[in-house]
């Protein structure tokens, strides 16, 4: 396994590979990354991941200072998952000059949901994606679908340039009583651990109601974020959407059930996001 710091060894390095599998990551790796690698391999040969926390997509007051940054037991990790190449520049690798070209992704999908929550987000993300790609030059690139509408945004990102790489979902990796798996997770108290999975509890009681056919969609949400209310968290939404797009269903569309429910909520000082297929 190589470990890489500059655009241009990682160029050289990769000169003459069109199968490369590609896993981007901000580090501090756990099973959900692990299980990416994993679904990496299925697809392409070899398999790249880039380790950058990446400060273009932290707003200000945001957790970029905090966030883990671990890059002797990343590399340790990936070692074990026969990786071939870790790219992991600095800031100054990645960015000499002030990154001024921006992707900007569209209104509607990037405004909604943690675009709203988080403004600046997702046109930071769009521009690291689209710059470790053009380093990496992947065949295939691996998003895990905790971070939904990120895997959304980056696919269309990569269908409406023509990119060479297919986006491929990896399913969310939980923890026995489920959590999903998430670096900040390692922020949460003992206490704040034991509420955590309400999150997902809550979730999958929307995923039954729905199911069981209730359409009342609106009054469900409510009761979940009154709940999260009423056991400290704060809330910034749950929403049920279409899957497709990420825009409201409509009642046919709630009897089809292609929908997604999403959810970002902050437990103390830490945010979490989760979100089930239904
Ligand atoms: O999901 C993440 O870890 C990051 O948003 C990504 C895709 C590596 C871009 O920095």
């Amino acid at each position: 396994m190589k470990l890489i710091r500059s655009i241009e060894e990682l160029r050289a390095q990769l000169r003459g590979q069109n199968r490369t599998a590609f896993v981007p990551t901000m580090g501090n790796l756990h099973e959900g990354h692990l299980s990416l690698i994993r679904l990496a391999r299925q697809h392409g040969d070899p398999v790249v991941t880039s380790i950058f926390v990446n400060p273009l997509q932290f707003g200000p007051g945001e957790d970029f200072e905090r966030y883990p940054r671990t890059l002797e037991a990343d590399l340790e990790k990936l070692q074990k998952e026969n990786v071939y190449v870790v790219f992991a520049p600095t800031e100054r690798d990645l960015y000499p000059q002030a990154q001024e070209y921006r992707v900007q992704p569209p209104g509607g999908l990037g405004d909604m949901l943690e675009g709203e929550f988080r403004p600046g987000f997702f046109q930071g993300v769009c521009t690291v994606v689209m710059k470790l790609l053009l380093c990496a030059q992947p065949r295939v690139t691996v998003f895990g679908k905790k971070d939904y509408q990120q895997l959304m945004i980056v696919r269309e990102m990569c269908k409406q340039f023509a990119m060479p790489t297919d986006v491929i979902a990896g399913e969310t990796i939980r923890d026995i009583d489920g959590l999903a798996l998430s670096s900040r997770n390692r922020f949460l108290t003992p206490e704040q651990r034991v509420e955590a999975p309400t999150l997902h509890r809550l979730l999958h009681s929307v995923r039954e109601d729905i199911l069981s056919g209730r359409q009342d969609i609106q009054r469900i949400e409510r009761r979940v974020f009154s709940t999260l209310v009423d056991r400290g968290w704060k809330p910034d939404y749950i929403s049920v959407r279409k899957q497709a797009d990420l825009r409201f269903p409509t009642e046919p569309d709630v009897v089809e059930q292609k929908l997604v429910v999403l959810a970002a909520a902050r437990l103390g000082s830490t945010r979490l996001i989760d979100n089930i297929e239904i």
